[in-house]
């Protein structure tokens, strides 16, 4: 058995319970990851709700979409990975992170970056493969060009920012005043504090839009983020796109007219985006900012905090050790 945070029901964040679960056994293609450090991220609460993914009952889930850890045992296919390699990835499945151990495909899972610690690398892989979908293959952000991202103070945000200057962008960075110098030390070249300037007043003749708003934290953010999407065709160059990793920006007509485009973009699993990723921070070009570090058996912290739509960075569980206590 090993230590697990589940829950068997959906509900606030106390159907978290830190306990006893069994050890999963890696299948034929996958690693066991002795995971020390599980990135919570804005899904887990929203599966842990009831609000995405409906889980067949009766269900004993474990959270978690993100970890970083050692392979511990492989599958007797996997080739690429050995015992005692360090990988950090994103989980398939959407669930096992907040666990002491988990099993995944060996060919879904990055290298860690060599010069982080686990729970620095365990910020990563969502926030940079969202990101990178957003900017680069769905947004197709070119350096030289103005991308605006909104809520750039975020998990996904922060690396939005920093891959953006090192494709060669001038950024954009919306988020409120206390999050100004933070932003601009990584690199942004206009802030602008969404609480109390419109961001059109200015932002012009952008290329790229990135909306990284955080939905279903209160009415009153998911109405301002179906503000600032509508209102941010308008700082867009003719034949520009809005790129949304929480929604479907539909154009309207006269956007459509000026050849605006909107689009989705997600995070998938993808072995060589996080290996591209982990040589940017081993170069000193990108890291990961943890807010919050806390226990495994404090999970439920964790998702108190998430839920608010206003931290900075990523919140980190970390998990080897937290038997005891985490340091911070
Ligand atoms: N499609 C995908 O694959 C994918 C992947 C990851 C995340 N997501 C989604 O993307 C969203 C963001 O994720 P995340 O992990 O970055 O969330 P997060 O870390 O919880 O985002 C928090 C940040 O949002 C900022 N914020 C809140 N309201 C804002 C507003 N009106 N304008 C500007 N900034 C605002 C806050 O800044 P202040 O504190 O300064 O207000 C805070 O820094 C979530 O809805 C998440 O579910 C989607």
């Amino acid at each position: 058995m090993m230590k697990a945070v589940r829950y068997h029901d959906y509900g606030s964040p106390v159907v978290l319970c830190y306990e006893d679960a069994p050890t999963p056994e890696p299948g034929p293609r996958e690693v066991r990851v002795h995971v020390h450090a599980a990135g919570v991220n804005p899904a887990d609460r929203q599966i842990r709700a009831g609000l995405r993914f409906r889980l067949e009952k009766p269900f004993a889930f474990i959270p978690g979409c993100e970890v970083s850890g050692i392979v511990e045992k492989r599958g007797a296919e996997v080739t690429d990975l050995a015992v005692g390699d360090e990988v950090y990835g994103m989980l398939g499945k959407f669930g096992g992170g907040y666990a002491e151990f988990v099993v995944e495909a060996g060919d879904k899972l990055g290298r860690k970056p060599a010069s982080l610690e686990h729970v620095q690398a365990a910020a990563l892989p969502v926030a940079a493969l969202t990101a990178w979908d957003a900017l680069f293959e769905v947004g197709g952000l070119a350096a030289g060009q103005q991308v605006l991202i909104h809520a750039a103070g975020g998990g996904v945000g922060h690396i939005a920012v920093q891959l953006a200057k090192w494709r060669g962008a001038q950024v954009i960075g919306t988020a409120s005043a206390g999050n100004e110098a933070f932003l601009r030390e990584l690199g942004v070249d206009t802030f602008i504090n969404y609480r109390t300037t419109a961001f059109e007043s200015v932002a012009r003749e952008v290329d790229v839009v990135i909306d990284a708003i955080p939905r279903e934290a209160d009415d009153a953010t998911d109405v301002l983020a179906r503000e600032t999407m509508a209102r941010s065709w308008a700082v867009l160059k003719d034949g520009g796109i809005q790129v949304s990793i929480c929604a479907n920006p539909t154009p309207h007509p006269d956007a459509v007219a000026r050849g605006l485009r909107g689009a989705y973009a997600g995070a998938q699993p993808d072995n060589d985006v996080l290996n591209r990723v982990a040589e940017l921070v081993d170069e000193g070009k990108l890291r990961p900012d943890v807010g919050t570090i806390l226990p495994l058996r404090e999970a439920r912290r964790a998702h108190e905090l998430i839920q608010t739509g206003h931290t900075r960075g990523k919140i980190v569980l970390q998990v080897s050790g937290s038997r005891g206590e985490a340091s911070r």
